[in-house]
């Protein structure tokens, strides 16, 4: 079974099922695993987290264990500071004229202020740790709750948020995950913002989708700022969300994509923003959804131009937002002459290579109908230039993929096993050896009392020597995989499956390969000891 892979951007499928293991594996990224990995990869949860998620749908309670809920419990109690924090927040911004007044000048109303949970964060530097301490969260937990910081000088933790306007982010369940916190006047940063935390993940969070999840059926409005968002949904644009001082990822559109099909970009209409909505572009579409942008004029962001123009002038930009397409469009006929032939066929050419590279099926079609009729080319040749550009696409895209893949297992960047650069063979003999235990798992016992069998010691990576000690454990119950996944990280997870689809795909898996493949360990290490002895061999003579 095969689909797009839902871990990166890509157009023809290399994300794989295969029912008989269970397993999945993407060629294109490398992601892979089973249901827990799969998960921990697409919902950023722990192992813990994933496996009650999956009971949960099951309908199997988890007995608890805290070898595991650790980390739940981490996150409960950042979750419930900073819902704590966030009321003393607001309780300070009522209290304070100062913060009122400004929040006044920028025409916030005191129900956008309350339906927004907005607060103040007071000019001290221990007034919100200690109200943390009076409620028995500990230095450690405020500091990981990015709530405080720790004093080099003195090691006593302070308040983080100093004399700013806060801004709770809230996740779609209502959970307060972090805090922005704005100065009031001109100085610098400007915004502060939480970073991630055991509750949040900035790549993945996005400001007001509490609310406008309720209001996006149709579209999602993007923008750039906290303050944009407040005040579309002031104006009645309650569908507004904007990513937290980050630029967007792939994650934020897949989790736009869970909420609606259709998303408008209305970034700061200053040249950063626009390049920023470019790309926002571009990276939308890829995930599928369809996009537009919408760039307002005469006012540097959305929150200034409704300020300025109102909300109806701000409808009539949403309901007239021309497609990014046919910007495009309209730019090419600019700058080839359509009346001559030659112009046309330029045209043709530079509108097709567009048209190839938008994600829809039904949506590429409309193009070419369109652009075949505007242009007076027939709509069969053209449809087939597009596809002849999609194929050739689709190709260079595989390609760099491949590159990237081999670049990562070729040891370069290889973040997951970094030490089988130093031995390649030996690496390459670790991994063999392992995608056949794992593979065939019933074979483990055999191999153990194989004269080949290897002590985890005689492992050359670390990375293989972990696998190893956990696929040889003793342990009454036959081995399943599905152990690994508590002790080995999502991308682990991806490189050990590569090491089984690799096994799966050859003949030979039998007691006497894995016996071979252990052979080459020891003969690299007799090598290695070989050289070390003939180092020191020559030193001995030397020194004489
Ligand atoms: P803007 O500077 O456009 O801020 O930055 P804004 O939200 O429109 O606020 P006002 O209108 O000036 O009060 C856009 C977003 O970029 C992030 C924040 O998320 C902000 O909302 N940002 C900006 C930071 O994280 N840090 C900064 O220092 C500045
Ligand atoms: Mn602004």
């Amino acid at each position: 079974m095969q689909g797009l892979c839902p871990f990166h951007s890509e157009r023809t499928p290399s994300f794989t099922v295969f029912p008989s293991s269970r397993t999945f594996k993407c060629f294109g990224c490398g992601a892979g695993g089973d249901v827990i990995t799969f998960v921990m990869k697409a919902e950023n949860v722990d192992y813990r987290e994933a496996l009650e998620k999956l009971a949960s749908r099951a309908g199997i309670v988890i007995p608890e264990d805290d070898r595991y809920s650790n980390n739940s419990i981490k996150r409960r109690r950042v979750l419930d500071m900073n819902r704590e924090a966030a009321k003393f927040f607001h309780r300070e911004l009522m209290a304070s004229s100062e913060a009122l007044a400004y929040l006044e000048k920028r025409r916030l109303s005191m129900s956008l202020i309350n339906h927004f949970g907005l607060g103040f964060a007071p000019n001290s530097f221990v007034k919100l740790t200690d109200a943390l301490r009076s409620s028995g969260y500990t230095s450690e937990e405020m500091t990981e709750g990015f709530l405080c910081g720790i004093s080099k000088k003195t090691g006593r933790p302070y308040d983080y948020f100093r004399n700013r306007i806060m801004f709770p982010i809230i996740d779609v369940s209502g959970e307060v995950i972090a805090f922005g916190g704005r100065v009031m006047d001109d100085s610098s940063p400007k915004y502060l913002n939480s970073s991630d935390t055991p509750a949040f993940k900035k790549s993945r969070s996005l400001y007001a989708l509490n609310f406008a999840k309720n209001a996006c059926s149709e579209q999602l409005i993007l923008c750039e700022g906290y303050m944009d968002v407040i005040a579309l949904h002031g104006a009645g644009f309650t569908n507004a969300v904007a990513t937290l001082g980050t630029a967007i990822t792939p994650e934020h559109a897949r989790l736009m994509k869970r909420y609606t099909q259709k998303v408008i970009i209305s970034y700061d209409s200053d040249d950063a923003g626009q390049r920023a909505a470019d790309r926002a572009f571009a990276l939308l579409g890829e995930a599928g959804l369809e996009t537009k942008i919408l760039r307002v004029e005469n006012a540097k962001d959305p929150d200034e131009y409704i300020k300025k123009f109102g909300k109806s002038a701000f409808e009539k930009l949403l309901s007239g937002s021309r497609s990014r397409f046919d910007f495009q469009y309209d730019s090419i006929k600019a700058k080839n002459d359509i009346k001559t032939t030659d112009g046309k066929v330029k045209a043709a050419s530079e509108i097709g290579e567009v048209i190839s590279r938008v994600y829809s099926n039904v949506e590429r079609d409309i193009y070419i109908r369109r652009i075949s009729e505007d242009l007076g080319v027939p709509y069969e040749s053209m449809r087939a230039d597009v596809e002849r550009r999609m194929r050739k696409n689709a190709a260079s895209e595989k390609k760099e993929e491949r590159r990237q893949i081999l670049r990562k297992t070729e040891g370069f960047a290889d973040s997951v096993n970094p030490d089988a650069v130093r031995n390649k063979r030996a690496a390459g003999a670790e991994e063999a050896l392992l995608g056949i235990l794992l593979a065939y798992p019933e074979l483990i016992k055999e191999y153990k009392n194989s004269p080949f069998f290897l002590k985890p010691d005689e492992f050359f990576t670390s990375f293989g020597r972990r696998i190893y000690e956990a696929v040889t454990e003793e342990n009454d119950a036959p081995f399943d995989i599905g152990v690994l996944n508590e002790k080995f990280t999502p991308d682990e997870m991806g490189r050990i499956s590569a090491m089984i689809a690799a096994r799966c795909d050859l003949t030979k898996n039998d007691l006497a390969a894995a016996e071979e493949y252990a052979a080459i360990i020891r003969d690299e290490h007799s090598k290695s000891l070989g050289l070390e002895e003939l180092i020191q061999a020559k030193r001995n003579k030397l020194k004489k």
